[in-house]
């Protein structure tokens, strides 16, 4: 191939999701010379884009957004329009775990990656460069090189993978002052194009080029690592709950070995998020699919872990309040899967409230930003057997036993117990006497983040029990 690729003058990003829309906003934001254009198949998701009630919640990204909309930032579900006029096209659609068919439960299900595909071999006409946003197993471009490579109008295209590294809640600061860049590709020319995009406001040394395959693999590498400290620091929280030890001490004490550092060692209820699992997951299904079952299981534990710490979780509530909570008001407290996010995605708060209402507790839930209407969305989710059908008992625990507050305070007004499942850090400020006054007694608060640890809760009066110590 021979192309010469000039300077990137419009961008198309297929899927306005949590990396599309706020990566796209960023680039606009940065680069006043390039036009972008967002663009989605769910039309509900552009309009709200549009609206000035953005459709994800991320500190600092309305300001952003409201700065380059209806400038060079459009979201429009214009499809074939944006790929035929953008020389780069992102990908960034969702890539879930499959749900059926070979590789059901591991593997990623790539049928959205490969439609667009498909759609940019057909409408795009000349040269462009499609780069991989979405996280994708290694060796995905090869597929994705193969479908391009059918086009009907003579169309050529170089492909990129440019795996993205945000974290939900500090969207706006990753994306602004990213750790590293990483662009894998195999002609010079096209990520060349790509860097000079960010070099626009990333540091040229923060700009890390590697070939398509390292890059892709980097990016399921990198979330398989941080998952992995968790679920490490979770495993010691039990032994420190079985020993005296506190869990934050020794993530305390390990964490100021340069060689560990102290991030991402926060015990917790369990992680959560779109991501985490089913990356490891997609690990998994490939170590074992490349015939190595020995690096499939070493991974898998990670999962299984997790699974654990939630199921722990509950399996203490339910001792601590005298080996049953059949008929109790449980005040929840957060449902996202961390702080600052609406996003409810594999949240522990999910499966802690399965449990629990499986247990026939009452759990009325408060999260500043999820609507209820999420919630009992994602409540009957995982309540829905194999068939996609919710048994009429199961049914009945949500009808009867979910009710909503508008407050933490309220949620936990006559209850027994407390459950703070995310870290919010409004839950520091409520007025724990008067939480006390309404509530049952003891008065039970189960701190799955540990966000109340330093409040001297006991003093209060509170039955307070914590992760890890
Ligand atoms: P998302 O579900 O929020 O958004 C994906 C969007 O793609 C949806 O709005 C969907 O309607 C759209 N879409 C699907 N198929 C389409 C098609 N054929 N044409 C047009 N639009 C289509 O997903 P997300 O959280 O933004 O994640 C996207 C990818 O980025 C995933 O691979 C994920 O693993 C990865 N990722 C996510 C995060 C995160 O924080 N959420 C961070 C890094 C990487
Ligand atoms: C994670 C990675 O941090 C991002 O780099 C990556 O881009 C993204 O996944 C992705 O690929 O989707 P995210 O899931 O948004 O980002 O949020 P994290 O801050 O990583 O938290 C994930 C989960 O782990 C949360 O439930 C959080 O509460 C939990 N966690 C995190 C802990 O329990 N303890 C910690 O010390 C850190």
């Amino acid at each position: 191939m021979t192309t010469t690729i000039p300077p990137v003058s419009k961008i198309c990003c297929i899927g306005a999701g949590y990396v599309g829309g706020p990566t796209m906003a960023m680039i606009a934001h940065k680069c006043p010379h390039i036009d972008v254009k967002v663009v989605d198949i769910n039309a509900d998701r552009i309009a709200q884009w549009n609206s000035d009630r953005l459709p994800i919640y991320e500190p600092g990204l309305d300001e952003i957004v409201h700065g380059s909309r209806g400038k060079n930032l459009t979201f429009t579900t214009e499809i074939d329009q944006a790929i035929g006029e953008a020389d780069m096209v992102f990908i960034s659609v969702n890539t879930p775990t499959k749900t059926f068919g070979v590789g059901a439960g591991r593997a990623a299900n790539l049928e959205f990656v490969e439609k667009c595909a498909r759609r940019i071999a057909e409408v795009s006409k000349g040269h462009k460069i499609v780069v991989e946003k979405s996280t994708l197993p290694v060796r995905t471009a090869e597929a994705v090189k193969r479908i391009l490579s059918n086009t009907a109008n003579g169309a050529t295209f170089d492909v990129l993978s440019n795996p993205e590294f945000l974290a939900e809640g500090t969207a706006v600061d990753d994306l602004l002052q990213p750790d590293r860049v990483l662009i894998g590709g195999e002609r010079p020319e096209s990520i060349g194009a790509l860097v000079d995009v960010y070099a626009n406001w990333v540091p040229r040394d923060r700009l890390l080029t590697t070939n398509l395959w390292s890059s892709e693999l980097s990016k399921l590498t990198a979330n398989a690592f941080l998952a992995q400290r968790v679920s490490s620091i979770n495993a010691i929280s039990a032994l420190c709950e079985a020993t005296g030890a506190d869990v934050d001490e020794v993530a305390a004490a390990i964490g100021t070995d340069s060689r560990i550092g102290p991030k991402f060692l926060k015990a917790s209820v369990g992680f959560g998020g779109s991501c985490f699992q089913k990356d490891i997951l997609n690990l998994v299904y490939l170590c074992q699919y490349f015939g190595l079952p020995e690096v499939a299981d070493y991974w898998e534990q990670v999962v299984r872990m997790n699974d654990y710490q939630k199921e722990r979780f509950v399996t203490r509530m339910v001792r601590t309040m005298f080996n049953t909570v059949s008929d109790k008001k449980i005040g929840i407290w957060g449902f996202a899967f961390k702080k600052d996010t609406n996003d409810t995605r594999e949240s522990a708060a999910i499966y802690v409230c399965r449990d629990l209402l499986l247990e026939k507790a009452r759990v009325c839930i408060y999260d500043p930003q999820v609507s209820e209407h999420q919630i009992l969305n994602d409540l009957e989710y995982v309540f829905t057997d194999g068939d996609n059908k919710i048994s009429e008992a199961k049914r009945e625990l949500i009808d009867k036993h979910v009710t909503f507050a508008s407050s933490a305070q309220e949620a936990s007004s006559d209850a027994h117990a407390i459950a703070v499942l995310t870290e919010w850090d409004e839950f520091a400020d409520v007025d724990f006497t008067a939480v006390h006054d309404t509530m049952k007694k003891p008065a039970f608060i189960f701190d799955g983040r540990n966000r109340l640890k330093d409040l001297d809760l006991k003093a209060k009066g509170f039955d307070y029990h914590g992760i890890g110590f």
